[in-house]
């Protein structure tokens, strides 16, 4: 048997969670609400909500699983990509822990893990398959040949489509971050109202820069153009009004394009490869619009789809669990001078 304890700080949530050969038993996550005010994450203030939530976070993970620290086989932490500072504090913490409780140390990528997501249920998709991970730094499609054999094929080459979201829903006057509030406000709207640019890029790669540029040039006319200066007549309350009055309709063509761009990567990527499971993980995966267009996507070209439940879609550290299981399996263990790193797996 293993029990495996995972943890995770890489941005704004402080997560731990208890794997026991494979299942997850508890998921324990406290997201900080210190960073709505200010539009966006600070990473100062992160690192000190890490330090003062993680010794909480683990406790209560360990008593949700009916597990004690002695209990404990391996404890893993997201070693990359992420706040430096935040992954200092998430590093710090397991390597004590692993020197205390004399028990290896798994250091896991949290894009990797993002991917796993995908192998905690009990339905899991057959190897090889391709992942779209779509999160709030990251776009990727990832080919995976096995647990630890993954490949990006394919990536942004500028922002990540949570990015776009939420960059997006700041100019439209919402609170960071502002991809589940343009999911719930376009569920009310018309997809097809507004026709908002798609953009050329060659093989499996994204961009999703100009998209926003190109909300920003449409807001700033109040509707009526999306080029720079073609009118910018508008004043500011003649803005606020149009946003006021097309909100829903305004999010759910947004919406609709960010779902294309991404799907129809996807697809072109499967049909290029012949593989039959698709995944999609990360925080945009819990988008309703993305999900319920990826499970169309699946059924009218025969593939079996699969999507982590929603509290494995966003930051969490059941995903690390998951990556660090494989990881123990294979005995892949981390040295204590392992240092945690704001990039990797890009
Ligand atoms: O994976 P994640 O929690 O953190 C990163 O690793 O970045 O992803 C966060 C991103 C944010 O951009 C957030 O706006 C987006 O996921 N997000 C959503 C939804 N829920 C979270 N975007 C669109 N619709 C949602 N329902
Ligand atoms: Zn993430």
């Amino acid at each position: 048997m293993s029990v495996i304890l995972a943890i995770e700080s890489s941005c704004d949530e402080t997560s731990a969670a208890v794997c026991v050969d494979g299942k997850i038993l508890s998921n324990n996550i406290a997201t900080q609400a210190v960073h709505a005010q200010y539009g966006g994450v600070v990473p100062e203030l992160a690192s000190r909500a890490h330090l003062q939530n993680i010794v909480p976070v683990v406790d209560v993970a360990l008593k949700k699983a009916g597990k004690e620290l002695k209990d404990v086989d391996a404890i893993a932490f997201t070693q990359a990509p992420g706040l430096i500072g935040s992954l200092l504090v998430g590093a710090t913490f397991a390597k004590s822990l692993s020197l205390a409780l004399n028990k290896p140390l798994i250091s896991v990528n949290h894009m990797q893990a993002h991917v796993l997501a995908n192998l905690i249920p009990d339905r899991k998709p057959e190897f090889p398959f391709l992942c779209l991970t779509v999160s709030g730094g990251h776009t990727q499609i990832v080919l995976c040949k096995s647990p630890l054999d993954l490949e990006v094929i394919g990536e942004t080459i500028d922002d990540a489509a949570g990015e776009a979201f939420d960059k997006c829903a700041k100019l439209l006057g919402l609170p960071y971050p502002g991809g589940p509030l343009i999911d719930k406000y376009a569920r009310e709207g018309d997809p097809a109202r507004f026709q908002f640019p798609e953009p050329k890029i060659p093989n499996y790669n994204f961009s999703f820069s100009g998209l926003k540029t190109a909300v920003l040039y449409f807001l700033m006319n109040a509707g009526k153009s999306q080029i720079y200066k073609e009118a910018f007549t508008a004043t500011e309350e003649e803005r606020k009004k149009f946003i006021e009055e097309n909100l829903y309709d305004i999010c759910a063509s947004l919406q609709n394009r960010i779902i294309t761009i991404l799907l129809k990567k996807f697809a072109k990527a499967a049909k290029d490869l012949g593989v039959k499971d698709l995944c999609i993980a990360g925080g945009v995966s819990a988008n309703s619009g993305l999900r319920q267009a990826f499970t169309e996507m699946g059924q009218k070209n025969g593939w079996n789809t699969f999507i982590p439940e929603f509290q494995y879609c966003t930051d969490n550290a059941g995903m690390i669990a998951i990556t660090a299981y494989y990881k123990y399996l294979n005995k892949e263990f981390a040295p204590l001078t392992v240092q945690p790193a704001a990039r990797g797996f890009e």
